[in-house]
């Protein structure tokens, strides 16, 4: 089967998103994100996202055959599918389970095959549908509010390995942790970068977290972010108390960079460690404008390739998930059974 038309269930957090594929080319890319819901939590609540999606999908589904129908300049109906992919970790386990029952309700009302697919892959074939994607090999640096991965990928379907993980927090839940502290809302990422307009990244020298030597044996590209988390929490708190300003611009953007830091001086590190001049970014701190910025640069530098998709496809997404489905069946690798749940851990 050459281009596969394959609808794709994204629910592991707190988008609902439903995309549709025709092998690599995108069709839509629907997202409703009950992340204002969060706000006032300060993130994510779990219970309160899976009912969201309970309640988003139906409609989702419906507007992404529109958006697909009028992509293609003709009707596009359930009925022509081939196949549906969802979403069966890493995430949130409520959340992932709704995704997973409509899937699989879906694949049985229509007759199709259905694929499970592991979140963090579909982060790194959200690439393909750009029409422009990374070769392989490539070192991909997944960072959002869930997840803070570096993976080695040598074949989509059949060759990725995950090279280190955060301990702690994701980097976009550090972001929103601070922000919190500096009295900022949430989603915080957006707000620190707004924050750190003007201030000194150098003014105050916050901890890379696993960054010392004698973290590399075994946390060579493992991230930690809660100790700067902490440092920055104390430092701000140790201002307060002697009665003066806290200088808002210069913690944030300190803190900007310690994060930017440690992420692109690992994911460099395993480009050239495994000898890989490719780097992808995926995940929803890759809006960051300092990130950005400091890979391509550190990147251009060391004569590493960066590939940026555009935001929409970075952050979590359903035509990813279709996506990554299609790769699968032109590959020629079998459907999921039915009998599969939801694993908040699933490895790649
Ligand atoms: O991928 P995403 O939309 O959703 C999931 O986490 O699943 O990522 C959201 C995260 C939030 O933690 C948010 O604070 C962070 O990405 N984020 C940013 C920026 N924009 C969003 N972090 C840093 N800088 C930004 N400009
Ligand atoms: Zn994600």
């Amino acid at each position: 089967r050459d281009n596969p038309l394959v609808l794709g269930i994204e629910t592991s957090c707190d988008e609902t998103g439903i995309g549709i594929v025709r092998g690599r080319r995108l069709l839509s890319n629907t997202i409703a994100s009950s992340m204002d819901e969060h706000a006032r939590y300060g993130g994510v609540v779990p219970e309160i996202a899976a009912r969201a999606h309970l309640e988003a999908l139906q409609p989702a589904i419906a507007r992404a055959l529109a958006d697909a129908s009028a992509t293609e300049g003709r009707q596009i109906t359930l009925a022509d599918l081939d196949a549906v992919a969802v979403t069966s970790g890493p995430g949130l386990a409520g959340a992932l389970m709704v995704g997973i029952g409509a899937a699989k309700a879906l694949a049985v009302g229509l007759d199709r095959p259905l694929y499970a697919v592991n979140h963090l892959v579909g982060h790194i074939a959200a690439d393909l549908l750009t029409g422009d994607a990374v070769a392989y090999p490539t070192v991909a640096l997944l960072v959002s509010g869930g997840h803070t991965s570096l993976l080695l990928v040598r074949d989509l379907t059949s060759d990725v390995q995950m090279l280190g993980e955060t301990v702690d927090d994701a980097a976009g839940e550090a972001f929103d942790k601070v922000a919190r502290i500096l009295g900022l809302t949430y989603p915080g990422g957006p707000e620190i970068d707004r924050a750190a307009v003007g201030g000194d990244p150098t003014a105050i020298r916050f901890p890379r977290g696993l960054s010392r030597a004698s973290d590399m044996a075994e946390h060579r590209y493992d991230f930690s972010f809660s100790g700067l988390k902490t440092a920055v929490a104390r430092w701000t708190e140790q201002r307060e108390a002697a009665g003066e300003p806290v200088p808002i611009a210069d913690v944030a953007a300190s803190f900007r960079e310690a994060v930017v830091d440690v992420l692109v001086t690992k994911a460099l590190d395993a480009c050239a460690r495994y000898d890989v001049p490719r780097l992808l970014l995926g995940g929803g701190v890759i809006a960051n404008r300092r990130l950005r910025e400091v890979t391509v640069a550190r990147a251009t530098e060391a004569g590493v390739e960066v590939r940026i998709p555009p935001l929409n496809l970075c952050t979590d997404n359903g035509a990813m998930i279709a996506g990554l489905a299609a790769e699968l069946i032109v590959a020629g690798r079998p459907a999921s059974s039915l009998q599969f749940g939801a694993d908040s851990t699933l490895p790649v």
